[in-house]
Parts: structure tokens; C-alpha cells; sequence
């Protein structure tokens, strides 16, 4: 009965942690960062907006760009400013790894 008791909270802390902090609890998720950070500017599928001067991410220009070269367009580009202050380091890995992943449809 004890154990079962012990067993419980050990649990309820758990799933409180699990709850509280997401961070600690999954992998930044590339494309679900993408979607909620770029896709306003350079759409769902990279594309950019032309006529807004947006440039596309799928671009052969865009492909021929480093994974450093990308994260640092995202890092310094006064177009990305309030970006750069949200994004941390492990985050803008994911979402690099998401243009790739759209650079390849
Ligand atoms: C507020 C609109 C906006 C948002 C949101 C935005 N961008 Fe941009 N992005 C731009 C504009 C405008 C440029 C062109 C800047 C320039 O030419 O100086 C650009 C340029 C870029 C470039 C350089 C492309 C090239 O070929 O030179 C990359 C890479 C990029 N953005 C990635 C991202 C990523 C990744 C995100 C999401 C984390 C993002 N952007 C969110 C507007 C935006």
C-alpha cells in the first residue's frame, strides 16, 4: 500500500515536470518552429514572397549557403531582429534542418 503511494507521487511529479517544462522533456522540432517563426514571411514550402521582397529558401542561392551561412542570415538580418532575440542556438539547428528538409521537396 505504501509503495503504491510512493509509486503515485513519483508519478504525479513526473507528468507535472513533463508538463511544466517542455523544453527539458522533447527535441526542438525544426519544422514546427518554422511553421510558427518563418512561414508568415517565406511560406509554408520556403517559397518567399517576390513581390514583398521576401526571398525564397529554396532557391538554388539558398541551397549553395552553409548551415552557418543560414543561421547567421536569421542571427544578423535586421528582417529577422525580434527573431534572433527568441531563438536560441539549438532552435535555429532545427529549423536549418527544416529549410533543408524543404530545399529537398
Ligand atoms: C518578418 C518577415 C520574416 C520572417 C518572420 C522571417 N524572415 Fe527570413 N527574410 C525576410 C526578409 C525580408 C529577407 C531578405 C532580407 C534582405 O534581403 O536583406 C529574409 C531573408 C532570409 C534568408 C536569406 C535568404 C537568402 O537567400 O539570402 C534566410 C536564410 C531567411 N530569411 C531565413 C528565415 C528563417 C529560417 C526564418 C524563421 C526563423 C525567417 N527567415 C523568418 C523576412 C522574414
Amino acid at each position: 500500500m505504501k509503495m503504491t503511494k510512493i509509486a503515485m507521487l513519483i508519478l504525479t511529479v513526473a507528468v507535472a515536470l513533463f508538463i511544466l517544462i517542455p523544453s527539458l522533456s522533447w527535441a526542438e522540432d525544426g519544422a514546427a518552429l518554422y511553421k510558427a517563426k518563418c512561414t508568415m514571411c517565406h511560406g509554408p514550402d520556403g517559397a518567399g514572397k517576390p513581390a514583398a521582397k521576401i526571398p525564397s529558401l529554396v532557391s538554388d542561392d539558398a541551397k549553395a549557403k552553409s548551415d552557418a551561412d543560414l543561421t547567421k542570415v536569421v542571427q544578423t538580418n535586421p528582417k529577422h531582429a525580434a527573431l534572433a532575440k527568441v531563438l536560441n542556438e539549438d532552435q535555429l539547428k532545427a529549423i536549418v534542418g527544416a529549410v533543408r528538409g524543404l530545399q529537398k521537396k
